[in-house]
């Protein structure tokens, strides 16, 4: 046992470091037969995307950690989440052993990829029985290097045998840096310097992953699919929500029940909205009431085994009928959302899909008469009075990460040209604060937001998530047909 882990459990009973307990824990263990490894399904698209990579950094070497643990509080962890640039370029998604360390080492034009993990220690070691962070006494057995290898069409090796690796960096490699400390000091350490190719190696995965390939593709339709039911699931006890004091609690426990049970988990923190707490665009408190007459704002998404995530949201009346007010706003967000669907095909620039968006909701509130300008005026750039009810962006690209692509470059992303294969969000939104002097009173309270997740195809797009209902007779028809 670690130094540390001594002296975090000093005041609980530990397991025994007697040499007669060491060697009967050690001894009569029956030898296991492991199950036959099989190749999964990514490897074949993980190859194509190190290719990639290759040619783009011939004869350097490159580091994609996936990163340790994370201490939640003393010493409890958060769940285990691998970096995502890890598990794009190795397949590797919710099993990844925590620390592992993918290395492309350059061959010729080529690189030879190995992941070094921690591999099995075996029963006589202290390890196995003694380490609550890591003994597969306490969280479970590691895959051996023959399984991993095929499984994962991947070489192995010990991570013991890692820092000998990174002692030899030199100038010419790239470490995907905010991965892990650890290995990322190791690297500066050793080569004396931070390397700017660590920043266009983080750059080049973040646009290489702008644009998904058939496996991606298919996993993110599971993950919807999953939050679809997910979705059902919290619709069909809105009677038990809106009996509980902290009825929003109740929608986040349902829709996550269903991403832990046919997932790995959310792929963000679920906002379960309901009233004026939807104008708050990241509620992920969720301990409010839901009162009948409430409109319900949820924007949640399950991430599935290979670590792709959905992120759908849907407002919808608790007790199954809009009010003339709330069936107002709501329909000029889905007329908002049809509107930027509409434009999204090759060739356009991504901001027209935002563009689309803000024309219709500026068109709306200017009618309704809540701009202090033109409607002109406002969609101008000088002005832009409108976003006051919509601060947030209407797109962003969707994949491992729920905003995924971060590090890509504006001219790749904002201003970047719209391919087939792109999938990405329509979230066109309302929200009309409870103290906002600039709205009628009924119109204060209310928020509204319709989330979708598309597919740029050949010729347009498609709406993946359209099986979740979007129009107001829709969702009411939803929400009076499963609660
Ligand atoms: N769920 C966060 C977002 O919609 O971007
Ligand atoms: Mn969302
Ligand atoms: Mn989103």
């Amino acid at each position: 046992m670690s130094d540390d882990a001594i002296s975090r459990n000093a005041n609980r009973s530990t397991t025994p470091h007697n040499s007669a307990f060491h060697g009967y824990i050690s001894g009569d263990w029956a030898k296991v037969d492991q199950p036959v490894a099989v190749q999964r399904d990514q490897v074949p698209f993980c190859a194509e995307r190190r290719r990639a990579l290759s040619a783009e950094f011939a004869g350097h070497t490159l580091v994609f950690p996936a990163g340790p643990m994370l201490v939640r509080s003393y010493d409890t962890h958060h769940p285990y989440r691998a970096h995502s640039a890890f598990t794009y370029f190795t397949g590797w998604g919710s099993d990844t052993v925590p620390d592992s360390v993918l290395v492309l080492t350059p061959n010729g034009t080529e690189h030879d990829a190995t992941v070094y993990y921690r591999f099995p220690a075996g029963r006589g070691t202290e390890e196995f029985y003694s380490d609550a962070d890591i003994g597969e006494f306490w969280v479970g057995p590691r895959p051996t290097p023959e399984g991993v290898a095929v499984e994962l069409g991947l070489a192995t090796r010990s991570l013991a045998d890692l820092s000998d690796v990174l002692a030899q960096a030199d100038a010419s490699w790239a470490i995907i840096r905010e991965a892990d400390s650890a290995v990322t000091d190791t690297i500066d350490r050793a080569r004396g310097t931070v390397s700017t190719r660590d920043d266009e190696l983080a750059v080049f995965q973040s646009e290489q992953r702008l644009v998904k390939d058939a496996f991606e593709i298919a996993e993110i339709r599971l993950a919807i699919a999953a939050t679809a039911a997910g979705f059902d699931d919290v619709v069909g006890t809105l009677a038990e929500v809106t009996a509980h004091t902290r009825g929003e609690r109740l929608i986040e426990g349902t829709f996550n029940r269903r991403a832990r049970a046919e997932g790995n988990h959310v792929g963000y923190e679920t906002i379960a909205a309901a009233g004026a707490h939807a104008c708050i665009l990241h509620w992920v408190r969720n301990d409010g009431p839901v009162r009948d007459g409430d409109l319900v704002l949820m924007d949640a998404g399950v991430e599935v085994e290979s670590l792709y995530t959905a992120d759908i949201t849907r407002t919808f009346p608790v007790n199954g009928r809009f009010s003339e007010t709330q069936r107002l706003v709501y329909e000029a967000v889905r007329d908002a959302a049809d509107a930027a669907f509409a434009v999204v095909k090759p060739g356009i620039v991504f901001r027209e899909v935002h563009a689309a968006a803000m024309a219709v909701i500026a068109r709306y509130v200017s009618e309704w008469g809540f701009l202090p300008v033109s409607l002109d005026e406002s969609l101008s750039e000088s002005g832009q009075h409108h976003r006051r009810y919509m601060v947030h962006g209407t797109s962003h690209h969707l994949g491992l990460d729920v905003h995924d692509c971060p590090q890509a470059r504006k001219e790749f992303y904002k201003e970047g040209i719209v391919r087939e294969g792109m999938v990405f969000t329509i979230e066109p939104g309302l929200y009309f604060q409870t103290d906002d002097l600039t709205v009628p009173e009924a119109f204060r309270g209310i928020g509204v937001r319709i989330e979708d997740n598309i597919v740029v195809t050949s010729t347009g797009a498609e709406n993946l998530s359209v099986g979740i209902p979007r129009s107001a007779d829709d969702v009411e028809a939803w929400v009076s047909r499963l609660s």
